[in-house]
């Protein structure tokens, strides 16, 4: 069970943003467990993408135990409701920061993160402030249904294709191969959401690596393990972990690091960070054929989990009708709430550091 503390903290306290290290980036902004939500608004619109889903404003979703800091662990709680059968669609939320961000380093140390259940759609992602997809759409943690594993997805306007460097030829082959730029699958390369060749707005993507492989720790030690638990189920059986993104005028990289793997233990990756010792990305795109200083522009960072719409309630047919004997994802959501209440995220911690400027010779 899960005890929830429900309440605001009114006043920031004041974190120290200062690191004795020679990390090149700078702590600017430091969001837990006593000031997360002052951070960031509470969309509480129509769901932009037509989920079976009700987004309350701030002071609604307090009311109804949708978010709150939870004492315990002294962590960021945002779920959704399990007891209602709302026929208007399941209560959750979509929390979107007030500031917008160009470039540097993010980190969120995630605890636990909506499971793999039929009907979900939960996403950790960037969106700018222009009309879609002008300004860009970085989608960090997303996926839907019963996936068990993440896909890093970048949604443009046309001119931006990133480059495969995964293939054998980059390097010697092998599976510990270093040379390599990511070990995810660049599912589609073309991040235009018009892109003719692919279909309509997937944008380029890469998946997580699921297939049984030691996966490379960067520090030279690599552990065996059955899958990279990036996503749903397994990234909370694995008690979660850190996801990191490089966003520079160049590239755009994304790691995940599992709470035991060796560098999680290792480097002070929230306190120090210096994405150089991190070892191959997840995911990494970069390439010639994209401009990211134009694509990309003032984003701001949202957490939501949806339910049904355009992509969990149009993949409902693939293997959730079959697994829970439902026909429609919008009936199974609505006459289950029981079945979604691990569709929450806790985070420890979130935070943007910007490139340090150059020191003065
Ligand atoms: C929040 O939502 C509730 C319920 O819909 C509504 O009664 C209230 O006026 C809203 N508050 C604000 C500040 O918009
Ligand atoms: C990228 O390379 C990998 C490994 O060779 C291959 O499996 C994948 O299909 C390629 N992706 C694209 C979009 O070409």
């Amino acid at each position: 069970m899960l005890a929830i503390a429900l309440f605001l903290v009114a006043t920031s306290v004041a974190h120290d943003g200062d690191d004795h290290n020679s990390s090149a980036y700078a702590l600017t902004d430091d969001l837990s467990y006593d000031n997360f939500f002052d951070a960031f608004d509470f969309f509480s619109g129509p769901d932009p993408t037509n989920g079976f889903v009700q987004y309350p404003n701030l002071t609604a979703a307090i009311d109804q135990g949708l978010v709150g800091y939870l004492e315990d662990t002294r962590s960021v709680f945002m779920g959704v409701d399990y007891t209602n059968k709302d026929p208007k669609g399941r209560a959750s939320v979509r929390l979107e920061s007030k500031k917008n961000w160009n470039k540097g380093l993010l980190i969120a140390d995630i605890l636990h993160m909506p499971s793999s259940k039929c009907g979900v759609w939960p996403a950790w992602w960037l969106l700018g402030k222009e009309e879609w997809p002008a300004g860009g759409e970085i989608d960090l943690v997303e996926g839907v249904n019963d996936y068990e594993n993440n896909a890093v997805t970048l949604h443009t306007t046309k001119g931006c294709v990133v480059d495969n460097s995964t293939s054998p030829t980059g390097g010697s082959g092998q599976a510990d191969d270093l040379s390599r730029t990511f070990t995810g699958n660049l599912a589609t390369k073309d991040c235009d959401v018009t892109a003719t060749d692919q279909d309509k707005n997937v944008g380029c993507s890469i998946k997580a690596p699921a297939e049984t492989s030691p996966i490379q720790m960067g520090t030279g030690d690599s552990i065996e393990q059955t899958a990279l638990p990036s996503y749903g189920t397994n990234f909370n059986k694995a008690n979660g972990g850190i996801y990191a993104m490089e966003w520079s005028s160049t590239s755009i990289s994304v790691w995940f690091l599992p709470r035991d793997s060796p560098l999680y233990t290792s480097t002070p990756i929230s306190t120090a960070p210096d994405p150089k010792q991190w070892g191959t990305p997840l995911a990494h795109f970069a390439g010639n054929g994209c401009d990211f200083e134009a694509q990309f522009k003032d984003l701001r960072v949202i957490f939501n989990v949806a339910f049904c719409g355009d992509w969990a309630g149009k993949e409902w047919d693939k293997s959730c009708a079959k697994k829970t004997g439902v026909s429609t994802c919008e009936a199974y959501v609505q006459n289950n709430p029981d079945a979604f209440k691990e569709s929450y995220w806790e985070l420890k911690t979130l935070k943007w550091y910007q490139q340090k400027p150059a020191s003065p010779a």
